[in-house]
């Protein structure tokens, strides 16, 4: 089932060698932050190498819908004249933020401080997640929030008239918390103290310093210590999205396992809280170069040449690696499955809250596609049938989730009988021109 349209079931077929260059699109995480952060400034900020997937052109809309000027110029070429912190108006209408836990969560926190009511709804996927890990420290500035039971979507925040400053420690591994909690202390009197034991992504706290917030970290026993002067007056910033490396993993993995493959991936961040697939993938035995290290857009980057990796072997995944790549288990699921032995993935409970149960996601449809595999709360194990040794032949559910159909669509190009997905719709939430890259560097996906 898709999210508001049509399913587009997708078939994926054995690939020849990919050949050639993948330039994915923009990072969905700094896309979103550049056009809130942008229109919490005063004046225009200029954003290029956007990410036009509808997560982020639904967290346009939600911007606009609070009374900043968003202006599309080009492909990827967009402003935002934005309203000041504190400076949102009440939107006029419901925010339906699509798929996305991030718009949602990030957007919350925004308004949560202003004196203004938002209602927020998603399609089925969103509908479904937990928000009450937003609005519980919301909540202790002064916001208000109800919802539906479970603290799920739709749900109304009223933002605090007279907001206070919080200190908080995260009781999950969330950049989307960590930032929803900063974002509200930026309309906050004084300091807003957010503490996480594990580091995970930190593209807020850099995005904020740039854009001229007072933010530093110490790094402490308790674990990170982030700490926010809030009201400050946001200055606006050109913006240079680097490219998305949770985009970047779909064609590294699928080059490491479709045999005869050597591609270049161009400006893969290298940023330690989001590398974690990576280091994974070096530790298995793939065989990746990180060529031209430097900086894009503020993140340190590498192009990384990828060959076809007849060696790979499982590994334990240490769990304190979980936050750098929580989005990429689904991939390195597969990548898993065509290697030699078991790949172990423990401490990834947080997979069952995302765009869908991931662990249930991957789990049943490797099983369709003949390989072992056993779960449970907090576990994924996947046993390896070795390169091409995955028989395929299945039809695999996405669940309205985009990371588990492009993943199953990789899995496809290397196994020996094709693996379609019942719906491949949602893939547009976050890299709109994977079909076309793939099948340019080689692959043979068709729509149903
Ligand atoms: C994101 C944080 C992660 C990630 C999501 C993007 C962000 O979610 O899964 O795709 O941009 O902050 P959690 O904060 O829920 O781990």
């Amino acid at each position: 089932m898709s999210g508001h349209g049509d399913a587009q079931p997708m078939k994926s077929r054995k690939s020849g060698p990919l050949k050639g260059v993948a330039s994915v699109p923009g990072d969905k995480s700094i896309s979103h932050r550049s056009l809130i952060f942008g229109a919490m400034a005063v004046g225009e900020t200029r954003i290029s190498g956007l990410l036009e997937g509808q997560d982020v052109l639904d967290t346009a809309k939600a911007m606009r819908a609070f009374g900043a000027t968003v202006t599309r110029h080009g492909e990827g070429a967009w402003t935002v004249n934005g309203v000041g912190v504190g400076g949102f108006q009440e939107p006029a209408d419901v925010l339906d933020v699509g798929n996305s836990g991030t718009g949602a969560r990030l957007i919350m926190g925004t308004m949560a401080t202003t004196p203004i009511t938002a209602t927020f709804t998603g399609d089925a996927s969103l509908r479904k997640r937990p928000m009450g890990r937003v609005t519980d420290p919301l909540s202790l500035f002064g916001a208000r929030a109800y919802g539906r039971q479970g603290g799920r979507l739709p749900m109304t925040i009223v933002g605090a008239a007279n907001p206070v400053p919080v200190r908080y420690t995260l009781p999950v591994a969330s950049a989307q918390v960590k930032s929803a909690v900063l974002l509200a202390g930026l309309n906050a009197p004084g300091e807003t103290v957010v503490i996480e034991k594990e580091p995970t992504r930190d593209h807020s706290e850099r995005m904020l310093v740039g854009f001229g917030a007072k933010l530093h970290v110490e790094k402490s026993a308790e674990g990170h210590v982030i700490t926010l002067t809030g009201q400050p007056e946001l200055r606006p910033q050109t913006v240079a999205v680097p490219r998305d490396p949770s985009s970047a993993a779909f064609p590294v993995c699928a080059a490491l396992i479709v045999e005869g493959s050597d591609i270049l991936v161009p400006g893969v961040s290298q940023n330690l809280t989001r590398n974690g697939l990576y280091l994974t993938l070096v530790e298995m035995g793939a065989e990746i170069e990180f060529q031209n290290p430097r900086e894009e857009g503020g993140e340190p980057v590498a192009d990384l040449r990828v060959r076809f990796s007849g060696a790979m072997k499982g590994i334990e995944v240490p769990p304190e690696r979980a936050p750098s790549m929580i989005d990429e288990y689904p991939v390195l699921s597969v990548v898993a499955s065509f290697a030699t032995g078991k790949t172990v993935m423990r401490g990834v409970k947080e997979l069952r809250v995302k765009e869908s149960d991931r662990i249930d996601a991957m789990a049943r449809g490797l099983e369709a596609c003949g390989v072992r595999v056993e779960e449970d709360e907090d576990t994924l194990i996947v046993h390896g049938m070795g390169p091409g040794g995955v028989p395929g032949g299945a039809t695999c559910a996405t669940h309205i989730d985009h990371r588990i159909a492009m993943s199953f669509l990789v899995a496809g190009m290397a196994a020996q009988k094709p693996v379609a997905v019942d719906d491949a719709s949602p893939i547009v939430t976050s890299f709109p021109i994977f079909e076309s890259l793939m099948n340019g560097l080689g692959a043979n996906i068709r729509r149903e």
